[in-house]
């Protein structure tokens, strides 16, 4: 088997969004962990709807896959709402984005994913209307072009982006209610898997899913990919129950190591220590020297090798740290600083 890559989008199936849908929970009291978010996110919908009024905006940030639009989904159905789907690099132009307004009714949630690739024109619109709903626009072209003033319904703008930091001063200063979300812990993820098994109507044991868990790192939308692909390999070298050592022999057969780390980790790892001494070094040079996406390996890899302290940021770039160099069974240079 070649390189296997739990995280890039080139492994994504085609029918991937919709088994996902299958699997997202609808009810907020159904969403497991990310209990600081849905802990405030429910007072807020609760006075929203008290007051008879459209929900403030909320802006969702955080890593890939960790719940963002699902959330998005389960905050329009707790509001009893529409929910109208789009991202950043969908809307290419003002006309696109007045379609989409145009559809509003009061109270409706307008989702727009990877809001941070919103077209500055695109953006400069959304001002008013998330501030005061109406829009300014000129409609026609050269001696027709005219001035026009839309109103809108009162709505929710829910935007959700990897890159917080990308967005735009103003832009973010419009939302009213800006949430982070964190990585899983092993216990809420245990339950997400045992959760999806139960969906894909799947047996599973208690140390089976706890064996997914701690490979998913914190990421639901992986612990539920490594469960399909864990389930197919005890559908066909067993009865189909997913054990631990099950799981165990699956998932070391996608190269997932007992951290969770894939093909892609270990190289942005061993890359750092082979080539640059294990850093500091920059960002665009270790992407570079492995030949992936910068982008990819900012959003996608690096915030997990952060969060469980395989990576440190330094003024001068990232630095390994000595629990990766044991994690990859090297032996710390003498003059590791
Ligand atoms: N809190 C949660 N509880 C159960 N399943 C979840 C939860 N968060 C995410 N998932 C699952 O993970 C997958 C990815 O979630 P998604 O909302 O698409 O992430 P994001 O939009 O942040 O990339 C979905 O299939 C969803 O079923
Ligand atoms: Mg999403």
């Amino acid at each position: 088997m070649d390189e296997f890559r739990m995280l890039s989008s080139d492994v994504v199936e085609d029918n991937e969004e919709i088994i996902e849908q299958s699997l997202r929970p609808q009810a907020l009291k159904e969403y497991i962990g990310q209990t600081k978010v849905t802990n405030e996110l429910q007072i807020y919908i609760e006075a929203a709807k008290f007051r008879n009024e459209a929900l403030d905006h909320v802006l969702l940030y955080g890593p890939p896959g960790l719940g963002k639009t699902t959330l998005a989904r389960v905050i329009a159905n707790e509001m009893n709402v529409n929910i109208h789907t789009t991202s950043g690099p969908a809307i290419e132009k003002p006309g696109d984005l007045m379609v989409l307004l145009n559809e509003l009714e009061p109270g409706d949630v307008l989702f727009i994913d990877e809001i941070h690739r919103l077209p500055r024109v695109v953006e400069e619109i959304l001002y008013s209307a998330m501030e005061d709903y109406f829009v300014d626009i000129i409609v026609g072209q050269d001696v027709n072009a005219r001035p026009v003033h839309f109103t809108l319904p009162p709505f929710t703008l829910i935007g959700a982006t990897t890159k917080a930091g990308s967005l735009s001063a103003p832009l973010r200063a419009r939302f009213g209610i800006v949430l982070r979300m964190e990585f899983y812990d092993v216990v809420d993820l245990t339950k997400i898997v045992t959760r999806t098994a139960g969906v894909l109507n799947n047996s599973i044991e208690e140390e089976g899913a706890l064996e997914i868990a701690r490979r998913s790192r914190g990421t639901p939308r992986i612990a539920n990919r490594l469960l399909r692909r864990v389930r197919d390999y005890t559908q066909v070298y067993s009865d189909g129950i997913i054990t631990s050592p099950l799981a165990d022999k699956a998932l070391t057969l996608l190269r997932v190591d007992k951290e969770g780390l894939d093909a892609i980790d270990r190289q942005i790892l061993t890359t750092m220590i082979d080539y640059y001494h294990g850093g500091p070094v920059g960002i665009g040079s270790i992407a570079a020297t492995i030949g992936e996406d910068r982008d990819t390996i900012e959003d996608m890899y690096e915030p997990y090798l952060l969060q469980i302290g395989f990576l440190k940021r330094t003024q001068r770039g990232r630095v390994v740290t000595p629990i990766a160099y044991d994690h990859l069974g090297y032996d710390l240079p003498k003059t590791n600083e």
